[in-house]
C-alpha cells in the first residue's frame, strides 16, 4: 500500500492549478444515466472515485470514453442493468446516487444499501422517503435497496435535515417524473447547482437551486450536453491550509472564490492576507497563525470537509480554538493521529479543543478518511523531521496528483510503495 512521505518545513511557494470538484462529477456522472444520448464531459478529474463510479455506470451498461486530458463521452443508450452491487457501494458511499437516476430512466432499481462509514452513520432514509414521495415502491432486502415505478410523479419533498447527495438524488429523480416537484429544506451546496446546469442543459426544468427551495417540473425525456465540471473548492482550501500553515505565498489558478467565502474568512481571521483575481486565488501567509475558531454547517456556512484541515492549522497557531462538528458524530479522527505529531487538543462529543503549540514533531500516522488525511499532510508539511502517511489510497479518492501538486510548490514530499 502507498505511503506519503514529508519532510516538514518548507514554507509552499509558487502556483498550481485546481481540478474538476469531485462531488460535483460525481452526481454529474450519474446523471448521464437519463438520457440515451451522448454526454460530453470537461474538466473532468483524475480520482479513484470518479474512476469507481465509471466501473459502476459501465457495469450497467454505459459506453465510457476517455477524450483528451480530462474530458469524458458517457453514453447510456444501451442501459440495461439498473444495478448498484455491495462490492461498488461499499467502496464509495456517492455510489447511492445512481439509484434516482436509475428509477426514473428504467422504472427499477437495486442499489446495495452503503451502511455506515468511519466518519458516522450517514443513513440514506431522505433519498428513500422523497422517492417514495414520488410513488415508487421501496423495499429493503438483503442489504438492497429494490425500487420500482412505472413512471414517478412529482410531489412535493420537506426533508428532515439539509442533505447534499439527497438533494442530488431527488432531483435526479424528479426531472422526469410527471409533474412538478419541490424539494423543501434543500441542500445549498455549488455542486448541487452544478448538477442543476449540467441537468438543464440536457432539458431539465429546474428553477431554485442554490436556494433552499428547488422547483422541479418534470419532462418526457432529456438529451445529451455538453458540460464542464466546475471547479473543486474542498481542494482549493486544502491547498490554502497547506500554504497558510508553512508561512507561504502560493496563487490557485482554474478555480473560484465565490463558493469559498466561509473558508477565506477564517483564513483571514487567522492572518492571513487573501486576494482573487479572475479564476484564481493567492494567499499569502505570516510566520505564525492566530487561532481561529470555527463550526461545520450545511452551505454558505463553514464546510465539514474543511473542518479537520483547520484543526491541523490550529495545533500549531496562537492562542486556543474550539471546533465544533455539527455534520457527522465521528468526525474527529485525525485528532488522534495529530496528538502523534504533538498536538494539544481535547475532545468532548463534538467539540474539539485545539490550543496551539510551538512545534509538531514528524511521525508515522495513519489517514483514516478523506479529509482526516489531507489534514495530516498539512500538519506534516509544518512538522519538524519526517511524517510518514500510511494508508493514503484516502487521498487518492479525493485529491489529483497531491505530491506532485505540492512538490511543484516546493514542498519536500514523495510516494513510497
Ligand atoms: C456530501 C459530500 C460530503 C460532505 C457532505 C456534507 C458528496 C459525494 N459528498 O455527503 O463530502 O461531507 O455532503 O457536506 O457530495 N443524513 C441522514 N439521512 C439521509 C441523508 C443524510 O440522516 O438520508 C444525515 C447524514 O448522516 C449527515 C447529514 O445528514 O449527518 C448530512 O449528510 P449529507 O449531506 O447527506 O452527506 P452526503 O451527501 O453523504
Amino acid at each position: 500500500m502507498d505511503k506519503l512521505l514529508i519532510q516538514g518545513g518548507t514554507p509552499l511557494s509558487g502556483e498550481a492549478a485546481i481540478s474538476g470538484a469531485k462531488n460535483a462529477a460525481l452526481p454529474i456522472l450519474c446523471a448521464s444515466l437519463l438520457s440515451a444520448e451522448p454526454m460530453h464531459f470537461i474538466n473532468v478529474p483524475h480520482l479513484n472515485d470518479v474512476s469507481t463510479m465509471l466501473r459502476l455506470i459501465g457495469q450497467m451498461g454505459v459506453e465510457v470514453t476517455m477524450e483528451g486530458n480530462d474530458g469524458l463521452v458517457l453514453n447510456s443508450h444501451g442501459l440495461n442493468n439498473p444495478t448498484a452491487s455491495y462490492d461498488m457501494v461499499k467502496t464509495m458511499r456517492a455510489s447511492i446516487l445512481v439509484l434516482g437516476p436509475l428509477l426514473a430512466r428504467c422504472g427499477e432499481a437495486k442499489v446495495s444499501l452503503p451502511g455506515g462509514c468511519a466518519i458516522g452513520a450517514r443513513p440514506v432514509d431522505q433519498h428513500i422517503k422523497g422517492l417514495q414521495a414520488m410513488g415508487a415502491e421501496i423495499r429493503v432486502e438483503n442489504g438492497y435497496i429494490l425500487a420500482s415505478a412505472s413512471r414517478l410523479k412529482g410531489a412535493r419533498i420537506v426533508t428532515d435535515m439539509v442533505t447534499v447527495t439527497g438533494t442530488e438524488n431527488l432531483m435526479m429523480a424528479a426531472v422526469l417524473a410527471d409533474g412538478e416537484t419541490i424539494i423543501e429544506n434543500a441542500a445549498r451546496e455549488p455542486e448541487v447547482v452544478d448538477l442543476a446546469h449540467c441537468l438543464m442543459a440536457m432539458g431539465a426544468h429546474i428553477s431554485g437551486a442554490g436556494t433552499d427551495s428547488i422547483c422541479i417540473e418534470g419532462v418526457e425525456r432529456l438529451h445529451g450536453a455538453t458540460h464542464s465540471i466546475m471547479p473543486d473548492r474542498i481542494e482549493t482550501g486544502t491547498y490554502l491550509c497547506a500554504a497558510a500553515i508553512t508561512g507561504g505565498r502560493i496563487r490557485l489558478t482554474n478555480t473560484s472564490a465565490a463558493y469559498l467565502d466561509s473558508v477565506v474568512q477564517k483564513l483571514r481571521e487567522s492572518g492571513c492576507e487573501v486576494s482573487t483575481e479572475g479564476d484564481s486565488i493567492a494567499l499569502n501567509a505570516p510566520p505564525r497563525l492566530k487561532s481561529v475558531s470555527i463550526r461545520t454547517e450545511p452551505y454558505p456556512a463553514f464546510p465539514t470537509d474543511m473542518q479537520a484541515q483547520f484543526m491541523a492549522i490550529n495545533c500549531v497557531a496562537d492562542g486556543s480554538a474550539v471546533i465544533r462538528e455539527t455534520i457527522f458524530e465521528n468526525r474527529f479522527m485525525h485528532a488522534v493521529e495529530l496528538i502523534r505529531l504533538g498536538a494539544d487538543i481535547r475532545i468532548e462529543a463534538s467539540n474539539a479543543l485545539v490550543t496551539g503549540v510551538p512545534h509538531l514533531d514528524g511521525a508515522t500516522v495513519m489517514a483514516t478518511d478523506l479529509r482526516a488525511s489531507a489534514s495530516l499532510v498539512i500538519a506534516g508539511l509544518v512538522a519538524q523531521g519526517e511524517t510518514l502517511i500510511e494508508r493514503i489510497y484516502h487521498l487518492d479518492r479525493g485529491y489529483e496528483r497531491i505530491e506532485e501538486k505540492l512538490s511543484k510548490l516546493g514542498a519536500r514530499v514523495r510516494r513510497v510503495r
